[in-house]
């Protein structure tokens, strides 16, 4: 088994609801299928983990209401550590985004909601011990704090061997700064066309200068499959896996990401490590939710 993950980022509920058609403004269907799931990337990235056989732990800012109490309970089941989780009080609101799946080609279309839950805090991350993790995924926010915690992360992986990756996934400016602190950078289609890169390997162009010399940058790229680059290996690829028919594409890029890290852990080549990112997101975007991967 390889050695424990640890996941840093959002927790939200995803209320998923499956349509025959994407609706037009103003319109009124009835959904073919309505569901709660557990969501936000990290959240997701630990799913994945676990499902493929990985221990692994959430970190992340909660508040304490009806929504934790579900989103703990499945966590629980599948078997995921939230101990380090910093609960905040009822008045903060819980995360919540409302996804659209269209069933007829399993497009996924999110509008989300953050009220007042405060991005993760340094001092909080800073009381965790690392030591038990071979592994430090860390989703990307523009934040100061996120600074000082990939900071942390850098550190304590310079002196033991643990590795730091960072998602660098959202159209927003100030993510691009926080590559340096990672020996592993994932980046997003979307992230990629904010910065003016229109494919996957001019994405891997792009970034080569933001990041620490010797480091992986991966980058999947829905249906064309992924990349991936390191000096000493150069350009590698693979192609998607597409399922008989595209089910739900929610959670794709969370699915890559957990499954490529799964397999660096094993110690398995660049090239391997996405081939097994494609064929696991491949297989999961072929049913509903995560647990199709199984
Ligand atoms: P995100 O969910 O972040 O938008 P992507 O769309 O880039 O992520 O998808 C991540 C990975 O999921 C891709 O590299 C690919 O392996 C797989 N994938 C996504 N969409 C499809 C698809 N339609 N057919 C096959 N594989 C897919
Ligand atoms: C999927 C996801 C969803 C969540 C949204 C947050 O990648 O993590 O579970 O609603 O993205 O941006």
């Amino acid at each position: 088994m390889p050695g424990r993950v640890l996941c840093v980022g959002l927790c939200c509920i995803d209320i998923v609801q499956i349509c025959k058609e994407f609706p037009g403004e103003d319109s009124d269907q009835r959904s073919i299928e309505c569901q709660w799931r557990r969501g936000g990337n990290a959240s997701n990235n630990c799913t994945v983990l676990s499902l493929l056989g990985a221990e692994c732990s959430f970190f992340g800012n909660v508040p304490d209401n009806l929504f934790w109490k579900f989103a703990k309970e499945n966590f629980d089941f599948y078997n995921i550590d939230t101990s380090h989780c910093v609960i905040y009080d009822g008045s903060y609101e819980f995360p919540l985004s409302t996804v659209i799946v269209n069933s007829q080609n399993g497009s996924r279309t999110i509008i989300h909601s953050n009220k007042n839950l405060p991005d993760v805090r340094a001092d909080d991350f800073s009381k965790v011990d690392l030591s038990q993790f071979s592994w430090i995924h860390i989703e990307g926010r523009k934040s100061e704090e996120l600074h000082k915690i990939l900071k942390i992360a850098q550190n304590h992986a310079s002196c033991i061997e643990t590795t730091v990756s960072v998602e660098l996934e959202k159209k927003r400016d100030g993510l691009l700064e926080l590559a340096q602190y990672a020996s592993v950078i994932f980046i997003s289609k979307d992230f990629a066309a904010h910065h003016g890169w229109l494919d996957m390997c001019a994405a891997i162009e792009g970034m080569k200068q933001h990041v620490q010399k010797g480091a992986t940058i991966i980058c999947p790229w829905g249906d064309l499959g992924a990349v991936a680059y390191r000096s000493d290996v150069g350009l590698v690829r693979s192609p998607s896996y597409p399922p008989p028919e595209v089910v739900d594409t929610l959670g794709a890029g969370d699915t890559f990401i957990a499954a490529t890290i799964f397999s660096l852990l094993k110690n398995t080549s660049l090239q391997q490590a996405i081939d097994f990112g494609c064929r696991t997101a491949g297989a999961k975007v072929g049913g509903k939710g995560f647990d199709v991967i199984k």
